[in-house]
């Protein structure tokens, strides 16, 4: 028994913010975002919430699959930047779709969150457990963004990514997934439900602060490392894998994995070009854009790889619908 995504949805904000834009709040330019990052927009919250685009990404994914919000009896939001905490987003979700015979829950796993929740539904199905799951990675972290700070503001936007799950009888891939609690510090953001004082809740730990040299040397050593050890696993050779969708946190990111990869760039699809790095929302959103514009086809083999804050990573194996 395995499970396997029948439908996929997302939200992207409509308000569009440009580099240029951003070289008005910091010292910095379009040019050094592009070439550093390959980042020219993000999408950033006016009225929406993590909440409001995670359901608009979950309705569009059950409508694409053909599920009605009854059957789902999982839901599983991954998310860093909730609006709200009880109830979780997930509970939210689920009243939104009338999906009352669902089980709810939210994960904070950041940038790995999407491939987390993937691999958690994944358990759930194959095991017998339930029959059809949904999966959502939602963001604001324009929130959680310090727009004073040009090492980190340049990088990040929000929206939301989802998809629908189905058990099926079927091959299940052993997925890989680290973490390195020891690593913690490169990527930090405290809570600011506290008890420090309102005004000390501007400080900077209260917002994303990044060592962004040690995250990516992270990530360009770790993830074509997690990569190779899930196809190993699944004694799957490299030239049957047909995309290689990694969360979008930077272009050079991505260059340097398909280098390390010895696989073609061509093979790993971006988007971040336009929404930044939207953490566990990244890959919802690549998938369903492939996904609408046909370039995910039946029996494809599809590699998901995430890495963040955490520190984490890990990579997972799927066929495409
Ligand atoms: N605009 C202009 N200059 C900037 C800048 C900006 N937005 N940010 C930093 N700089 C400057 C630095 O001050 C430094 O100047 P100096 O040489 O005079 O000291 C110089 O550019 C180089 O800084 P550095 O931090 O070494 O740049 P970099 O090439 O490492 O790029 C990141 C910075 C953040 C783009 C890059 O480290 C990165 O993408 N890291 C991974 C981050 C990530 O993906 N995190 C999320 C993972 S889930």
């Amino acid at each position: 028994m395995t499970g396997i995504i029948c439908g996929t949805g997302s939200y992207a904000p409509s308000y569009i913010m440009d580099n240029n834009e951003i070289a008005s709040m910091v010292e910095t330019s379009d040019e050094w975002i592009r070439e550093r990052t390959g980042v020219a927009t993000r999408h950033i919250i006016k009225d929406e919430t993590t909440v409001s685009m995670a359901c608009e990404a979950a309705k569009r994914a059950l409508d694409d699959g053909g599920v009605k919000g009854e059957e789902v009896d999982l839901i599983i939001v991954s998310t860093i930047s909730s609006n709200v905490i009880l109830p979780c987003t997930a509970c939210e979700v689920q009243k939104e779709l009338g999906a009352m015979n669902a089980t709810c829950f939210d994960m904070s796993a950041a940038c790995s969150g999407f491939v987390l929740a993937y691999n958690t539904a994944l358990a759930y199905l194959s095991g017998g457990m339930y029959k059809t799951a949904l999966i959502i990675g939602s963001e604001s972290l324009s929130n959680l963004t310090n727009w004073k700070d040009r090492g980190t503001c340049i990088l990040f936007g929000d929206g939301a990514g989802a998809a629908v799950m189905r058990a099926k009888e079927g091959r299940m891939y052993l997925p890989v997934t680290h973490s390195d609690g020891m690593k913690g510090k490169a990527l930090t953001c405290l809570s600011r439900h506290t008890k420090v004082s309102p005004e000390h809740m501007t400080d900077p730990e209260y917002y994303m602060q990044m060592d962004g040299q040690a995250v990516f040397k992270f990530a360009v050593k770790k993830v074509p490392e997690a990569v190779n050890e899930v196809l190993e696993k699944n004694h799957i050779d490299k030239k049957e894998i047909a995309w290689y969708i990694m969360h979008q946190a930077n272009r050079r990111i991505v260059e340097a994995v398909a280098k390390r990869l010895d696989e073609p760039i061509e093979k790993f699809p971006m988007n971040l070009q336009e929404y930044g790095n939207t953490s566990s929302a990244s890959i919802g959103i690549l998938l369903d854009e492939m996904k609408r514009d046909k370039r995910l086809k039946s029996g494809q083999k599809i590699v998901i790889a995430g890495f963040g804050a955490g520190l984490t990573w890990g990579a997972s194996v799927m066929e495409w619908m």
